[in-house]
This record gives structure tokens, sequence and C-alpha cells, in this order.
């Protein structure tokens, strides 16, 4: 059990480069966790009006989704890995984003790294959640509800291709359920702030809470 252990440890580390916070540090912006949100995401970046610094936070802290579930997916069977691995390995990825240990624990909420695990895990199934994202995104304005949406549709698309666009296999699919709920879970004062018409739209420079 030491390679899959290998893989899961160093996907957790890599899932915890919290890249909100080294991007805007690189480009000599303010520290996202105090501004805005305070959330350390591309979000919360773009609050800050660079939608550069914005663009490449969502391309890194995808990149490390997927970067580590397409290792082990293509390497793996040389070392024994099958997809309860793959599985393990895109949830330590997301909880390294969500927990990160290079930065108190305290990280974001999972949407872009949740999109390149999902992307990992199938081409499609990334595609159909980022394009069910940018659907809610442009009709409703509000990132977190176009991400609570798009995160509900992910385990649905999943399970519904199965046998048609993918196989879909029992420790990938308890991977993209727990990962939606605890997407869920970290945007509860979102949730608090959609329904009280407190959320701050895509474009607004600053949130109206947090
Ligand atoms: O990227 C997370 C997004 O869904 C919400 O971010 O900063 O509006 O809480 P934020």
């Amino acid at each position: 059990a030491l390679y899959p252990l290998i893989a899961v440890v160093a996907a957790y580390l890599i899932g915890s480069l919290s890249f909100a916070v080294i991007v805007s540090r690189v480009m000599g912006l303010n520290d996202p966790r105090t501004y805005g949100s305070g959330n350390p995401g591309a979000t919360n970046v773009l609050r800050s009006g660079s939608k550069a610094a914005a663009a490449v936070t969502l391309l890194l802290d995808a990149l490390k989704g997927l970067v580590p579930v397409l290792l082990v997916k293509v390497f793996g069977e040389r070392f024994g890995l099958g997809d309860s691995t793959v599985a393990l390995v895109a949830l330590a990825a997301f909880l390294g984003h969500l927990y990160p240990v290079f930065f108190n624990f305290k990280g974001g909420k999972g949407v872009a790294t949740a999109l390149g695990v999902l992307l990992g895990i199938s081409g499609w199934l990334g595609l159909a959640t980022a394009l069910t994202w940018l659907i809610i995104a442009v009709f409703f304005r509000y990132s977190s509800l176009a991400a609570l949406v798009a995160s509900i549709f992910a385990p649905v698309y999943y399970v519904l291709c199965n046998g048609i666009v993918w196989n879909a296999e029992t420790p990938i699919t308890a991977a993209i359920v727990v990962m939606a709920m605890l997407l869920i879970w970290r945007h509860r004062e979102n949730i608090q702030r959609l329904i009280a018409g407190k959320e701050s739209k895509l474009g607004q420079k600053k949130a109206d809470a947090g």
C-alpha cells in the first residue's frame, strides 16, 4: 500500500498550493484573504480588478486537480494503482485546496480544483460541468450559484452517462459525490447571501458581505 499512499500524500500537497494567494503575491496584488469574500479563489481574485490574476489562479487551481488524477490514470497501472487510487487522489487534491497544510488549513471552496479533477476523470464530464457553470454564470451573474448548480449536476452526469459515454466506477462516483457535498458545505455563507439577496455579482468589485 506504499504507492497509493505516496500518490495520495503528493496530491494533497499539490492541492495545498493556494494559487489565489501565491499568484496575488507574485503579481504584487493584495492578499485575497483580506478583501471581498475573503476567499482564496479565482472569483475573489477577480474582485481585485485583475482579470489576468484571476485567470492564472483559475488555471493553476484547476491544474492541481487535473494533473494528479491524470498521472495516476496514465502511469498508475505500472504501480498497481486502480480506480480506488484515482478516487482517493482526486479527493486528496481537492481536500488540499480546502484545507491547505501550507496556509494554516484555511483554503478555498474547491470550484476550480473540482473542475480540474472532473476533467481528469473524463474530458466530457469536465466540459459538461464547466458548461453548466458557464450557463448559470452568464444568466444569473453569481459565481457561487453557478458552482452550486454545476456541483449538483456533475454526479448526475457521471451516473447518467454510465455505459454510454463512460463506464462509471464506484469509487470514482463516491469521490465525485463527496466532492460535491464538501463544495456545497464550503459555500454555506454564499447560500445565505444568495437567499438574502446579498451575494455579490460577477463584475462587481466588492462582495456585500464576508
Ligand atoms: O470560487 C468560489 C466561488 O464559487 C465563490 O467565491 O469569493 O464569491 O465566495 P466567493
